[in-house]
């Protein structure tokens, strides 16, 4: 298992947030969690991605030292080049090299010396998704990446990031509320309920298959 997690729970004064959370996620699975505002996902994402120190249960029995996020804003340094920005802490003698392969990936080639503030939001975030994959991570965690966006790129983003996915091949898992960006991808989790740290499986016939993110005729059903 690349994640796997055994009932976390975390609590902030007055109220868990997150009560006996358990997931395990397979290599080069993909997986979206859905649930309403509030209902604590950026907090299992930040538990996931060992941002937070504060949980508590059994807690996170394994997550990869390679892990990359991808947050709703993209978080570029305003005074890096994009290029730079890209290949922030890459120490390999290719690290350029593989920055500019990314950016090309993205969509941006000819971006590189470009200021983050001279790039659209879309295009920010696509830099961002180049830095997210530059490093080949085992996992990526993806937090409402596209929410900010219009929905029209929001759904170029999607396509962007499924056919870079199958390329690089991560684990991920994508945090969103919207419906519709998690059933692009496989296996959605839904908060529901009191909606306080109450994520449940949602069968859906709808898996990564054999390398391929087209959703299997029989559908499967997976546990979450
Ligand atoms: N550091 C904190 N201290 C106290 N409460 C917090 C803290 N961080 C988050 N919370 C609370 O935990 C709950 C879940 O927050 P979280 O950010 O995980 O929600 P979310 O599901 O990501 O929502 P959204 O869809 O709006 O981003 C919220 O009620 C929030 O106020
Ligand atoms: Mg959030």
């Amino acid at each position: 298992m690349t994640v796997h997690l055994r009932r976390l729970t975390r609590r902030f004064p007055g109220r868990p947030v997150l009560d006996g959370i358990s997931l395990d996620m397979a290599p080069g699975e993909f997986a979206a969690l859905i649930g309403k505002s509030g209902s604590g996902k950026t907090t299992l994402l930040r538990a996931i991605a060992g941002l937070d120190d504060g949980v508590e249960g059994e807690g996170i029995v394994r997550v990869p030292d390679g892990r990359s996020i991808l947050f709703q804003d993209s978080r570029l340094l305003p005074w890096l080049s994009v290029l730079s920005n890209v290949t922030l802490g890459l120490r390999t003698p290719d690290s350029e090299e593989r920055g500019h392969a990314a950016l090309v990936d993205v969509g941006l080639s000819g971006r590189e010396d470009a200021w983050p503030n001279e790039l659209s939001g879309g295009e920010q975030q696509r830099a961002a998704l180049a830095r997210s994959l530059v490093r080949h991570p085992e996992l990526l965690l993806a937090d409402e990446p596209f929410g900010a966006l219009d929905a029209l790129t929001r759904s170029r983003m999607h396509e962007l990031m499924f056919r870079l996915v199958e390329r690089y091949r991560p684990t991920v898992l994508l945090i969103t509320h919207d419906v519709e960006e998690a059933l692009v991808p496989c296996r959605p989790g839904a908060g529901h309920g009191s909606g306080v740290g109450s994520f449940s499986t949602v069968p859906l016939p709808c898996r990564i298959h054999g390398g391929s993110l087209t959703p299997p005729s029989n559908g499967s059903e997976v546990n979450y």
